[in-house]
């Protein structure tokens, strides 16, 4: 394999939310709940969700499509698209229809299953591409439709999620603009948050009985989930900083994985950041799983927040469980 120790910069950003919102006291028609309890322990007000007659792919093609605009790249010069996503539209993938849609002819197409940490761990794996000279330009997008999965008769899980899309561009650089990452799993915690095939036996022929099924509604233990993030989030981030020669002073923005607001709080108090250097756009879309970062990433770049060369520390975490950062800054250097 070719190796030219070509650095990784992240280009252009794009996103994508369905125009369909659904607000909390909406949600009070459903089940028992209420507008100021969803906010005080969310900070969700409102959730974007996908109409019956569009898919997962469109959505995220469309995210897709922005990013390579504003990288000013056109979709045959892309190599790779990487897809995280929880909810495609087809088990066997969908990024392969996401190329079609965009247009991306020479575009070898993946997806990639990490539930919240979709996104980042999509990034990390494109740079060794981009590291190793395999590949020069490549899309990674976050897209879920958790909606679709969701049980709308569970108040303690259909308040916090919502669906959309958000892309990254990222392509080879002189000088590597990814200052470090880090990725964990642990299996043990597993059963905290799922969304688990539900087979049913049957009988084929002589004594072959195989598993004939669809998939349960998520189930999640909250608390866990909370515990979890708000220990290993901010020591995941405290590590990539250590291992790339960085403090938190260095850190211009704090994006994490949009989950809930205490959490965003509670890490960013623990890593003493202040609010002004956090991105948080959850009580618009709640949680979009892998989307989450790049939307939260897309709009702070279009609003003129985040400017380039600035550094920017995101986290992922949630099902697997998973979790991971990734620190960079923002654009091509000159
Ligand atoms: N409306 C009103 N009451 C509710 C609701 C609701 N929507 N949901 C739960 N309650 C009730 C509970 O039944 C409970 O009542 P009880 O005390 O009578 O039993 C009470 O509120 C408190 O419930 P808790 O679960 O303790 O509430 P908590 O303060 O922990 O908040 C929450 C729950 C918001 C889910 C929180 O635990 C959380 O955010 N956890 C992390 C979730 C997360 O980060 N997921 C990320 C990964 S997602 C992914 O990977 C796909």
């Amino acid at each position: 394999m070719k190796f030219d120790g070509a650095g990784i910069a992240i280009t252009g950003s794009g996103s994508a939310t369905p125009k369909a919102v659904i607000h909390n006291d909406d949600l009070s028609q459903l089940v028992e709940t209420s507008d100021e309890w969803i906010r005080t322990r969310t900070g969700i007000a409102n959730r974007h969700l996908l109409p019956e007659d569009s898919s997962l792919s469109e959505l995220a093609a469309e995210a897709a499509k922005k990013a390579i605009a504003a990288a000013h790249l056109h979709p045959e010069e892309i190599d790779l698209i990487i897809l995280a996503t929880s909810t495609p539209d087809d088990l066997f993938g969908s990024a392969g229809k996401v190329q079609q849609l965009i247009d991306a002819k020479n575009a070898t197409a993946f997806d990639l299953t990490a539930a919240c940490s979709g996104f980042v761990f999509g990034l990390v794996t494109a740079a060794q591409y981009i590291r190793t000279g395999t590949f020069q330009k490549i899309v990674v997008i976050g897209a879920d439709v958790l909606s679709r999965w969701v049980d709308w008769g569970d108040r303690t899980t259909c308040v916090l999620f919502g669906d959309g899309a958000g892309a990254v561009v990222c392509q080879s650089s002189p000088q590597d603009q990814l200052l470090g990452f880090e990725m964990y799993s642990d299996g043990s915690q597993n059963e905290c948050l799922n969304l688990a095939y539900d087979g049913h036996p049957k009988y084929l022929i002589h004594d072959v009985s195989i598993q004939k099924g669809g998939y349960r509604a998520i189930t999640m233990n909250g608390r866990e989930v909370y515990r979890f993030a708000v220990a290993k989030v901010p020591e995941v981030i405290e590590k990539t900083l250590f291992r790339a020669g960085l403090t938190t002073e260095d850190i211009d923005w704090l994006i994490l994985h949009q989950a809930n607001q205490r959490i965003i709080d509670a890490v960013a108090k623990r890593l003493k950041l202040p609010s002004e250097k956090v991105i948080a756009n959850l009580q618009e879309y709640g949680n979009t799983s892998a989307a989450s970062i790049p939307i939260a990433l897309d709009e702070a770049v279009r609003a003129g927040k985040i400017k380039p060369g600035q550094t920017v520390a995101t986290s992922g975490f949630g099902a697997g469980l998973s979790w991971g950062s990734a620190i960079f800054k923002w654009g091509m250097p000159h």
